[in-house]
Protein backbone atom coordinates (compact mmCIF):
# COMPACT_ATOMS: atom_id res chain seq x y z
CA UNK A 1 0.00 0.00 0.00
CA UNK A 2 1.34 3.65 -0.72
CA UNK A 3 2.26 5.63 2.24
CA UNK A 4 0.89 8.71 3.25
CA UNK A 5 1.37 11.66 5.52
CA UNK A 6 -1.31 12.15 8.50
CA UNK A 7 -1.94 15.69 9.60
CA UNK A 8 -3.42 16.00 12.80
CA UNK A 9 -4.18 19.57 13.84
CA UNK A 10 -6.21 21.02 16.64
CA UNK A 11 -6.59 22.77 20.07
CA UNK A 12 -4.27 21.67 22.98
CA UNK A 13 -5.12 18.58 25.12
CA UNK A 14 -7.90 17.53 22.48
CA UNK A 15 -5.83 14.47 22.49
CA UNK A 16 -3.92 14.63 19.30
CA UNK A 17 -0.55 13.36 20.29
CA UNK A 18 -2.20 10.36 22.24
CA UNK A 19 -4.34 9.43 18.67
CA UNK A 20 -1.13 9.96 16.59
CA UNK A 21 0.98 8.11 18.32
CA UNK A 22 -1.47 4.97 18.39
CA UNK A 23 -2.21 5.39 14.71
CA UNK A 24 1.31 5.68 13.76
CA UNK A 25 2.08 2.49 15.57
CA UNK A 26 -0.65 0.13 14.71
CA UNK A 27 0.38 1.56 11.03
CA UNK A 28 3.97 1.10 11.33
CA UNK A 29 4.44 4.89 10.29
CA UNK A 30 6.96 7.76 12.16
CA UNK A 31 5.60 9.45 14.90
CA UNK A 32 6.33 13.36 15.49
CA UNK A 33 4.91 15.22 17.79
CA UNK A 34 5.65 18.79 16.44
CA UNK A 35 4.72 20.59 19.91
CA UNK A 36 7.19 19.12 21.83
CA UNK A 37 9.54 21.09 19.21
CA UNK A 38 8.06 24.17 20.18
CA UNK A 39 8.88 23.54 23.56
CA UNK A 40 11.85 22.02 23.16
CA UNK A 41 12.88 25.73 21.51
CA UNK A 42 11.19 27.08 25.02
CA UNK A 43 13.30 24.96 27.42
CA UNK A 44 16.55 26.40 25.50
CA UNK A 45 15.20 29.74 25.68
CA UNK A 46 14.40 30.07 29.14
CA UNK A 47 17.63 28.23 30.06
CA UNK A 48 19.76 30.80 27.85
CA UNK A 49 17.95 33.84 28.75
CA UNK A 50 17.02 34.62 25.22
CA UNK A 51 15.27 37.76 24.63
CA UNK A 52 12.24 37.41 22.25
CA UNK A 53 12.54 40.53 21.18
CA UNK A 54 15.74 40.20 19.38
CA UNK A 55 15.73 38.59 16.53
CA UNK A 56 19.66 37.77 16.04
CA UNK A 57 19.69 36.48 19.31
CA UNK A 58 16.85 33.97 18.52
CA UNK A 59 19.18 33.05 15.16
CA UNK A 60 21.87 32.68 16.98
CA UNK A 61 20.23 30.26 19.68
CA UNK A 62 18.55 27.96 16.75
CA UNK A 63 21.43 27.37 15.05
CA UNK A 64 22.72 25.86 18.58
CA UNK A 65 19.66 23.43 18.93
CA UNK A 66 19.56 19.92 17.46
CA UNK A 67 16.22 18.20 17.74
CA UNK A 68 15.92 14.27 17.28
CA UNK A 69 13.34 11.64 18.53
CA UNK A 70 14.39 8.36 19.73
CA UNK A 71 12.04 5.42 20.50
CA UNK A 72 11.99 4.20 23.98
CA UNK A 73 12.44 0.99 25.46
CA UNK A 74 8.58 0.82 26.01
CA UNK A 75 8.36 2.40 22.26
CA UNK A 76 7.29 5.09 23.06
CA UNK A 77 9.40 8.54 21.06
CA UNK A 78 10.90 10.61 22.86
CA UNK A 79 12.83 13.83 22.34
CA UNK A 80 16.49 14.80 22.87
CA UNK A 81 17.61 18.52 22.75
CA UNK A 82 21.40 18.38 21.43
CA UNK A 83 21.74 14.96 22.92
CA UNK A 84 20.00 15.20 26.39
CA UNK A 85 16.73 13.43 26.87
CA UNK A 86 14.30 16.62 27.24
CA UNK A 87 10.78 14.53 27.19
CA UNK A 88 9.95 15.06 31.04
CA UNK A 89 11.40 18.64 31.46
CA UNK A 90 9.33 20.34 28.15
CA UNK A 91 6.09 18.54 29.63
CA UNK A 92 5.79 21.11 32.84
CA UNK A 93 3.93 23.77 33.64
CA UNK A 94 6.77 26.17 33.51
CA UNK A 95 7.12 25.13 29.56
CA UNK A 96 3.50 25.04 28.55
CA UNK A 97 3.10 28.91 30.45
CA UNK A 98 5.98 29.86 27.80
CA UNK A 99 5.49 28.15 24.87
CA UNK A 100 2.83 30.42 23.34
CA UNK A 101 4.80 33.47 22.70
CA UNK A 102 7.81 31.53 21.14
CA UNK A 103 5.98 29.49 18.83
CA UNK A 104 5.17 32.80 17.28
CA UNK A 105 8.61 33.92 16.56
CA UNK A 106 8.89 34.19 12.39
CA UNK A 107 12.76 32.35 12.84
CA UNK A 108 10.83 29.60 15.30
CA UNK A 109 8.29 28.97 12.77
CA UNK A 110 10.17 28.56 9.97
CA UNK A 111 13.45 26.72 11.31
CA UNK A 112 10.64 23.96 13.06
CA UNK A 113 8.66 23.80 10.06
CA UNK A 114 12.06 22.98 7.83
CA UNK A 115 12.80 20.42 10.22
CA UNK A 116 9.38 18.60 9.99
CA UNK A 117 9.09 18.70 6.35
CA UNK A 118 12.58 17.01 6.20
CA UNK A 119 11.13 14.21 8.78
CA UNK A 120 8.09 13.64 6.18
CA UNK A 121 10.06 13.86 2.93
CA UNK A 122 9.72 9.82 2.96
CA UNK A 123 5.69 9.59 3.62
CA UNK A 124 4.64 7.10 6.33
CA UNK A 125 4.23 10.00 9.45
CA UNK A 126 1.77 10.93 11.42
CA UNK A 127 2.41 14.58 12.48
CA UNK A 128 0.39 16.28 15.19
CA UNK A 129 0.74 20.41 16.08
CA UNK A 130 -1.07 23.26 15.00
CA UNK A 131 -0.35 23.89 10.84
CA UNK A 132 0.96 21.16 9.86
CA UNK A 133 -2.39 20.11 7.67
CA UNK A 134 -2.19 24.17 6.65
CA UNK A 135 1.34 25.06 6.29
CA UNK A 136 4.35 21.86 6.96
CA UNK A 137 2.13 19.62 4.94
CA UNK A 138 -0.83 21.03 3.09
CA UNK A 139 -0.77 18.43 0.57
CA UNK A 140 -0.87 15.46 3.11
CA UNK A 141 -3.42 12.61 1.84
CA UNK A 142 -5.45 12.77 5.63
CA UNK A 143 -6.05 15.93 7.91
CA UNK A 144 -7.87 15.95 10.70
CA UNK A 145 -8.61 18.62 12.81
CA UNK A 146 -9.74 17.73 16.48
CA UNK A 147 -11.57 19.54 18.68
CA UNK A 148 -13.30 19.57 22.34
CA UNK A 149 -15.18 21.13 25.11
CA UNK A 150 -12.38 22.85 27.57
CA UNK A 151 -13.76 20.95 30.59
CA UNK A 152 -13.28 17.52 29.05
CA UNK A 153 -9.03 18.47 27.74
CA UNK A 154 -8.34 20.37 31.22
CA UNK A 155 -9.53 16.85 32.93
CA UNK A 156 -7.86 15.53 30.13
CA UNK A 157 -4.54 16.84 30.51
CA UNK A 158 -4.46 16.76 34.81
CA UNK A 159 -4.73 13.14 34.17
CA UNK A 160 -1.61 13.48 32.20
CA UNK A 161 0.13 15.25 34.66
CA UNK A 162 -0.56 13.06 37.50
CA UNK A 163 0.48 10.46 36.03
CA UNK A 164 3.51 12.24 35.66
CA UNK A 165 3.31 12.74 39.70
CA UNK A 166 2.12 16.13 39.10
CA UNK A 167 -1.24 17.42 40.66
CA UNK A 168 -2.06 20.77 38.87
CA UNK A 169 -5.78 21.80 39.88
CA UNK A 170 -8.40 22.29 37.11
CA UNK A 171 -9.08 26.18 36.91
CA UNK A 172 -4.71 26.69 36.70
CA UNK A 173 -4.69 24.01 33.59
CA UNK A 174 -7.96 25.96 32.61
CA UNK A 175 -6.83 29.48 32.33
CA UNK A 176 -3.74 28.00 30.31
CA UNK A 177 -5.44 26.05 27.61
CA UNK A 178 -7.56 29.16 27.23
CA UNK A 179 -4.55 31.53 26.59
CA UNK A 180 -2.73 29.35 24.69
CA UNK A 181 -5.73 28.94 22.22
CA UNK A 182 -6.06 32.03 22.22
CA UNK A 183 -2.21 32.94 20.91
CA UNK A 184 -2.41 30.08 18.50
CA UNK A 185 -5.33 31.06 16.78
CA UNK A 186 -4.59 34.53 16.62
CA UNK A 187 -0.82 34.81 15.92
CA UNK A 188 -0.37 36.49 12.57
CA UNK A 189 2.36 33.37 11.73
CA UNK A 190 0.50 30.53 10.86
CA UNK A 191 -2.26 30.76 13.15
CA UNK A 192 -4.19 27.53 14.16
CA UNK A 193 -7.14 27.34 11.45
CA UNK A 194 -8.43 24.17 10.36
CA UNK A 195 -7.30 23.10 6.52
CA UNK A 196 -10.40 23.67 3.98
CA UNK A 197 -9.88 20.08 3.23
CA UNK A 198 -9.42 18.80 6.76
CA UNK A 199 -11.99 16.56 8.14
CA UNK A 200 -12.98 17.64 11.83
CA UNK A 201 -13.55 15.02 14.95
CA UNK A 202 -14.61 16.29 18.12
CA UNK A 203 -13.65 14.13 20.73
CA UNK A 204 -15.24 15.42 23.74
CA UNK A 205 -17.62 11.91 23.80
CA UNK A 206 -15.65 9.49 22.52
CA UNK A 207 -13.18 7.65 24.05
CA UNK A 208 -9.59 7.27 22.86
CA UNK A 209 -10.07 4.51 21.47
CA UNK A 210 -12.93 5.36 19.07
CA UNK A 211 -10.51 8.16 18.00
CA UNK A 212 -7.88 5.89 17.13
CA UNK A 213 -9.88 3.44 15.24
CA UNK A 214 -11.73 6.14 13.02
CA UNK A 215 -8.46 8.17 12.40
CA UNK A 216 -7.27 3.89 11.00
CA UNK A 217 -9.89 3.53 9.27
CA UNK A 218 -9.74 6.96 6.98
CA UNK A 219 -6.02 6.55 6.72
CA UNK A 220 -6.62 2.69 5.12
CA UNK A 221 -8.88 4.14 2.50
CA UNK A 222 -6.92 7.03 2.10
CA UNK A 223 -3.63 4.28 1.42
CA UNK A 224 -5.79 2.07 -0.77
CA UNK A 225 -7.48 4.74 -3.02
CA UNK A 226 -4.22 6.82 -3.01
CA UNK A 227 -2.79 7.37 -7.04
CA UNK A 228 0.39 7.51 -8.50
O1 LIG B 1 0.77 20.26 21.22
P1 LIG B 1 1.33 21.01 22.45
O2 LIG B 1 0.24 21.50 23.35
O3 LIG B 1 2.37 20.25 23.16
O4 LIG B 1 2.02 22.30 21.80
C1 LIG B 1 2.66 23.26 22.60
C2 LIG B 1 2.59 24.62 21.93
O5 LIG B 1 3.38 24.62 20.75
C3 LIG B 1 1.22 25.10 21.50
O6 LIG B 1 0.60 25.89 22.49
C4 LIG B 1 1.47 25.91 20.28
C5 LIG B 1 2.78 25.42 19.75
N1 LIG B 1 2.67 24.67 18.52
C6 LIG B 1 2.67 25.37 17.34
O7 LIG B 1 2.67 26.60 17.37
N2 LIG B 1 2.65 24.71 16.16
C7 LIG B 1 2.64 23.38 16.12
N3 LIG B 1 2.65 22.76 14.95
C8 LIG B 1 2.63 22.63 17.33
C9 LIG B 1 2.63 23.31 18.52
Amino acid sequence: MKKIVIAIDGYSACGKSTTAREVASILGYRYVDSGAMYRAVTLYFLDHHIALTNPKEISRALSQIHLSFHINKHGLNELFMNGINVEKSIRKMRISENVSPVSVLKEVRSAMVEQQRKFGKDKGIVMDGRDIGTVVFPNAELKLFLTADIQVRAFRRQQELLERDKLVDLNTIMANLTARDRIDSQRKESPLVKAADAIEINTTHITLDEQVDETVRLALWKMITKKG
